[in-house]
């Protein structure tokens, strides 16, 4: 009988001249929406306040049965379709969250389950808003260290059910989804310079202690844990406007390239006052910005992988384009990458060979709470986007 792998760690010395490459790219979002005119009758608040105030029209929410794994696995599975590749052909799994399933097991390890690979390593990430950022970073340096070929790299959330939706100044806000990516290791020939180098470019990563508990969730393991999202939005607004367009920038030097030479800057989608303040302090026009966040709202470690894989479906990045995606978020943290587009945006047609019904999460014997929607949400849940 063969011994079953348990690992994808086969290498360990650092491979010269390899970086990495996006070869698949998915997303997964609840069907059931909730509008700005909908949480009219939850608190008070209204429609005009949260468009112009933060642009955000309507968010998705996760119903009964759904939930950070279910969403990150459904993602995750379109991603493979669309690289052309089994599960059993990655060799890690990260899945950056704040709102897992549970404390353990991690929702990598249950979305392992649910792809039915065998092999790869799992596990989760927290840097809040800026995980997938991290995420991208900390599967990069697993594959140019030898480690293994391929990754997925996963930004999952279920926020409406971290969101206390009392408090209007952070229940209009958040909304549920995941996106993936297939991330896979690539050999540079020799004498390739930044302005022609395909894959992943640059990096740049910051955490600051200095707002650890202006943004934060006290639930941990104590009993009677607190689990919703405190947040001082005032303080949050100014570390995001400074740092986006900072690291942001960073990133973009990092890669021994100028503003001028990226053609697509995919933010993470919080607020479009602080997008075009991005857009201002980096002199970035906003045509080469991607939004989304009208539809959605911030989907935290999603946001930037749904944008990402849409953005894609839109036409907005062909092969030798530059992106780079910049983040912010609890903790404070901050990320940005840079990579150049290599892959042929028609695989993302293959996305459509994914049967949901396949993709299947395993629950304990009698489901498990981070199945429950918030019972204040029930009567928006019937209503069907698709
Ligand atoms: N509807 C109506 N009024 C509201 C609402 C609401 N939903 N929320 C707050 N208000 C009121 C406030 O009570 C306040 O009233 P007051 O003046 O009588 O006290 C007034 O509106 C103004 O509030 P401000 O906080 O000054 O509004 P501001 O223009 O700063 O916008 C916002 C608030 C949108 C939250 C902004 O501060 C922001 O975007 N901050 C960043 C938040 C963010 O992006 N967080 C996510 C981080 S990512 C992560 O890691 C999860």
């Amino acid at each position: 009988m063969s011994e079953q792998r348990i690992g994808g760690t086969t290498g360990s010395a650092q491979i010269p001249n390899r970086t990495t490459h996006i070869t698949g790219w998915g997303h997964e979002v609840p069907a059931a929406t909730l509008t700005n005119a909908d949480l009219e009758k939850i608190v008070e608040t209204s429609d005009e306040w949260i468009t112009t105030r933060t642009g955000i029209r309507e968010r998705r929410i996760a119903s009964k049965g759904e939930t950070t794994a279910s969403m990150g696995a459904l993602a995750a599975a379109r991603a493979l379709a669309v690289a052309g590749i089994k599960a059993d052909d990655v060799d890690l799994i990260v899945v950056a969250t704040l709102t897992p399933d549970h404390l353990m097991p991690s929702t990598a390890v249950l979305i392992k389950g649910a792809l039915g690979s065998t092999r790869a390593a799992a596990f989760d990430l927290s840097a809040a808003c800026s995980g997938f950022a991290y995420a991208y970073a900390v599967a990069h340096g697993f594959l140019t260290a030898g480690l293994g070929q391929r990754a997925l790299v996963i930004g999952a959330e279920t926020l409406s059910r971290a969101v206390d939706w009392s408090d209007r100044s952070t229940c209009v806000l958040f909304g549920d989804g995941a996106g993936a990516i297939v991330l896979e290791a690539l050999d540079l020939e020799a004498g390739q310079g930044a302005a022609s180098r395909p894959g992943t470019l640059s990096f740049e990563l910051s955490a600051d202690p200095s707002g650890a508990y202006a943004l934060w969730i006290p639930g941990g393991v104590g009993e009677g844990a607190d689990p919703l999202i405190k947040m001082d939005g005032a303080k949050t607004y100014v570390y995001a406007t400074r740092t986006m367009a900072a690291v942001a920038t960073a990133a973009i030097e990092r890669a021994g390239l100028t503003p001028a030479q990226v053609d697509l800057v995919i933010p993470h989608q919080a607020n479009i006052r602080i997008i075009e303040h991005v857009s201002k302090a980096i002199s970035f026009p906003m045509e080469k910005i991607f939004v989304n966040l009208d539809k959605y709202g911030n989907t935290s470690a999603a946001s930037i992988p749904i944008a990402l894989s849409e953005a894609v479906a839109a036409g907005r990045l062909k092969p030798g384009d530059v992106f780079c995606t910049v983040a912010f978020g609890g903790g404070y943290t901050s990320g940005a990458f840079v990579t150049r587009w290599g892959a042929d945006p028609a695989h993302g047609a293959r996305a459509a060979s994914v049967d949901p019904a396949s993709i299947r999460v395993v629950r304990p014997e009698g489901g498990a709470k981070a199945d429950e929607p918030p019972a204040v949400l029930q009567v928006f849940l019937g209503r069907r986007h698709r």
